[in-house]
């Protein structure tokens, strides 16, 4: 398509227009598509290489996300730990556990365990983690009860529509920036009150303390 544009200036809002409307025709079949779940991944649980619980790990021994996915504040992508992090405590802990076999070979060899990648926007698709996590938006918006999964699957669409949603109503979903990480939060209600009502009270404060704005009819916040 590059090629009907006038080379070497920047057209992509243009293309994204003219996309649109070429995608038009096409929108009435392609809409059944697009709402299925497979497409939009909802349910998505891989196999994993090792059988890792994040129940166990956060619920029951209490570890904080941060311990094991430390770059979430500061960089675009969260990481997932090395073998390293594991063995922290897995040296003494459950070291005959056949379960935890192909950690500790991947600690006597060096080879990084290959775990299956679960939550992927589309290339053309701009995310940050640190720009939510540090503007009161918690994990648990975004990938859903994961303290309680024994096996982590994808909970939310992160479909266009979805990310709208959001950024058109972000008091649904701000709430303190020492609570990011507790997925259990909620909102104190006033007598009589409802946990959706104290939520958006709540939200709606913190979304003009804070000057929250997130981008909605740019395209350019999300397509860069
Ligand atoms: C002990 C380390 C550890 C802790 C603590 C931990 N995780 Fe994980 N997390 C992992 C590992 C290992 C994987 C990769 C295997 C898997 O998907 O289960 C992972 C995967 C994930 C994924 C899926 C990544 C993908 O491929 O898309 C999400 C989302 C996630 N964790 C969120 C969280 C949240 C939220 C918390 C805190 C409530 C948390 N994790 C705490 C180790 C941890
Ligand atoms: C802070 C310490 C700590 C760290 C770090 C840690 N674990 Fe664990 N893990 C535990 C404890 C404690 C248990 C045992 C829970 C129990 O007794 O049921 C456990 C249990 C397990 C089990 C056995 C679960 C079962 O059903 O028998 C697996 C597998 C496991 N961990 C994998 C991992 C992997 C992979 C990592 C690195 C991503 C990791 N752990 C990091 C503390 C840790
Ligand atoms: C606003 C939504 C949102 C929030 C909040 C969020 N995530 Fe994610 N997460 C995503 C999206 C979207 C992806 C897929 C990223 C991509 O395509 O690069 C993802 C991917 C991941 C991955 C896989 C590695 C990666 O970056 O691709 C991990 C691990 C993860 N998230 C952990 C967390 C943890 C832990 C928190 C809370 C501290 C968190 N996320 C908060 C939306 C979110
Ligand atoms: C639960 C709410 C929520 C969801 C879901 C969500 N966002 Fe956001 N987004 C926010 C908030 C809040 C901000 C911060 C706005 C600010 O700082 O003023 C933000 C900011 C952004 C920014 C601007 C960051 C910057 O560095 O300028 C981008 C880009 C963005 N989001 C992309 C996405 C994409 C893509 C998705 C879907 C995959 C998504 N968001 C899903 C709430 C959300
Ligand atoms: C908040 C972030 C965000 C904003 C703002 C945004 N988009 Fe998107 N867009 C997405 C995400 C995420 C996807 C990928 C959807 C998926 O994988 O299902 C996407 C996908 C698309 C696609 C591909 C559709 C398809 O079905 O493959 C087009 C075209 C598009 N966007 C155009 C636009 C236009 C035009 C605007 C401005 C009016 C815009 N976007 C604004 C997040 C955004």
């Amino acid at each position: 398509m590059a090629n009907i544009f006038p080379r070497g200036s920047n057209f992509l809002p243009l293309k994204i227009a003219f996309c649109l409307l070429v995608l038009g025709g096409a929108t009435s079949t392609g809409l059944w598509y697009y709402f299925t779940n497979k497409y939009t991944n909802v349910g998505y649980q891989p196999t994993q290489p090792v059988p890792f619980s994040h129940e166990i790990h956060v619920k029951q021994v209490g570890m904080d996300c941060r311990y094991c996915h430390s770059f979430v504040e500061v960089a675009a992508h969260s990481n997932i730990p090395t073998t390293q992090v594991c063995m922290n405590c897995h040296q003494q802990i459950q070291k005959d556990n056949p379960k935890l076999q192909a950690v500790r070979d991947s600690w006597t060899t060096g080879q990084p365990i290959q775990w299956v990648q679960i939550h992927k926007t589309p290339d053309y698709v701009y995310f940050n983690h640190s720009a939510h996590v540090n503007r009161g938006v918690s994990c648990v918006s975004c990938h859903g009860k994961v303290n309680e999964m024994a096996e982590v699957y994808h909970a939310k669409p992160l479909s266009m529509s979805w990310c709208l949603d959001c950024h058109r109503n972000p008091e649904e979903a701000l709430r303190p920036l020492n609570q990011i990480t507790n997925l259990d939060w909620e909102p104190k209600t006033k007598e009589g009150q409802s946990v959706a009502d104290a939520q958006r009270e709540l939200g709606s404060k913190l979304k003009a303390d804070w000057a929250i704005n997130p981008p909605d009819k740019n395209c350019f916040g999300c397509h860069r």
